[in-house]
């Protein structure tokens, strides 16, 4: 029988040698070909918005849900029963208005309880509002006591007091320095946080999450080209909109979809499936998100896959190191949010995410917001650091690592101000 510790020195190995193979190196991509945006699978080039919509950003939604995240049920248009848990609660000295919501979605007798937490400016009607994913469930987004703690499964981080897979009062504020909550309102913008884990946890086990809700009779997990979890939680985003509109509050608000990391991967892709968010937002979306898969810099299909084998459709699969034979490449996706205004930021040490295929996602989605008649950036040279670009895709690099700092927080302020006027 080997030993503990000769198992041990073999992951540490295995580990290490995958690793090696990770290239940071520019000089080392390989040449390659994106598919062509303006140009339909039947060979037809699209000149005009109306081609644009009818063929093109048709075919390529259902390349994306077919190939690379998973389709979304067709039913799964659920509508919720409601429970306000807190309607008016007051928050940050008075300045903001909290609301605590439950939605409940109920199907082939299982159920769903996904928390929303809604923070509004105090007497402003329909306020922009930000809508955002958190990852260790919406109490870790500000010191605010008064936020329910939710239930679902979160993973366990000792630092947190999380240690059997259920958030606890130690996760409160934890993740405070990356939601500037109160600045938020003082700008003038509301915000509404989910924790991710609601509506699916983030593990790769489908009988739990919404998933279920949809199997057939002795159905286990989706199939080869149904959704995983990026395409569940841009589900999940959705149904928080329609609660922001069916609330007189926030009726007629604008709503801008932010995600970080896994939640800018998904916030990419709720933005191009659901046309009512007005604003997208993705910070260090990287592999998956908005970084060119085909320079195979930082993070891998095929890397992503291993890690992380519940985030995408089972079809993903098959392009592990067959980058090249994607019907898609990830410009493509920023492309089906056009003509909303879409913004994307970087972080300089954040190589996993690969900050130059991260522009160059973006970039390359610029002919099809150039069929509106709109902005785009100007040069294929990823700006310098602290020059942000407010085109209608919007970008920028920031210093230092992963993460959502004070900076990324007003640029989003400051593009979402330029962009959805009232
Ligand atoms: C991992 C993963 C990335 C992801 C990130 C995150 O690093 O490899 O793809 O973006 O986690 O969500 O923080």
């Amino acid at each position: 029988m080997k030993s503990f510790l000769s198992i041990l020195f073999t992951i540490l190995i295995m580990k290490a040698g995958a690793q090696s193979k990770v290239n940071y190196d520019e000089s080392k991509v390989e040449p390659y070909t994106l598919p062509e945006l303006l140009r339909s699978a039947g060979g037809q080039e699209i000149k005009t918005v109306k081609e644009w919509e009818s063929i093109r950003r048709t075919e390529i939604v259902r390349l994306f849900e077919e190939e690379v995240y998973g389709k979304i049920p067709a039913e799964a248009q659920l509508k919720p029963t409601i429970e306000i848990l807190e309607k008016e609660g007051e928050a940050f000295h008075g300045k903001a208005v909290r609301q605590q919501i439950a939605l409940d979605f109920e199907r082939n007798g299982q159920s769903l309880r996904v928390h929303l937490l809604v923070y509004l400016p105090a007497g402003q009607d329909n306020p922009p509002v930000f809508v955002g994913y958190n990852f260790y469930g919406n109490a870790s987004i500000t010191e605010d006591e008064n936020i329910l703690l939710s239930p679902s499964w979160v993973p366990n981080k000792k630092e947190f007091g999380i240690t059997e897979n259920q958030i606890t009062d130690g996760a409160r504020g934890q993740r405070a320095h990356r939601w500037p909550v109160e600045k938020i309102i003082d700008a003038g913008f509301g915000l509404a946080a989910i924790y991710y884990g609601d509506v699916d946890p983030d593990r790769d086990d489908f009988s739990d999450g919404i998933h279920p809700l949809f199997y057939e009779e002795g159905q286990t997990k989706p199939g080869p080209s149904e959704w995983g979890a990026i395409s569940a939680w841009a589900w999940g985003a959705s149904r928080a909109l329609d609660y922001l509109k069916s609330e007189p509050a926030t009726a007629n608000s604008k709503y801008i979809l932010f995600g970080h990391s896994r939640l800018g991967k998904t916030s990419l892709w709720g933005g191009a499936l659901d046309k009512r968010w007005d604003l997208v937002i993705a910070n260090n979306s990287g592999c998956g998100g908005v970084a060119i898969s085909r320079r195979k810099i930082g993070e891998t299909v095929e890397a992503i896959n291993t890690s992380f084998p519940h985030w995408f459709a089972d079809r993903f699969k098959k392009y592990n190191d067959q980058e090249n034979k994607m019907p898609v490449d990830q410009h493509m996706l920023v492309a089906l949010i056009a003509p909303r205004p879409v913004y994307i930021s970087s972080a300089v040490e954040d190589r996993w995410a690969d900050p130059v295929g991260e522009y160059l996602g973006a970039y390359y989605a610029s002919p099809a917001y150039q069929l509106y008649g709109l902005e785009t950036p100007a040069s294929d040279q990823q700006p310098s650091v602290s020059k942000p670009i407010h085109t209608s895709i919007g970008y920028h690099l920031r210093p230092g690592g992963h993460d959502v700092t004070d900076y990324d927080w007003e640029q989003f302020i400051a593009f979402s101000r330029k962009h959805l006027k009232p």
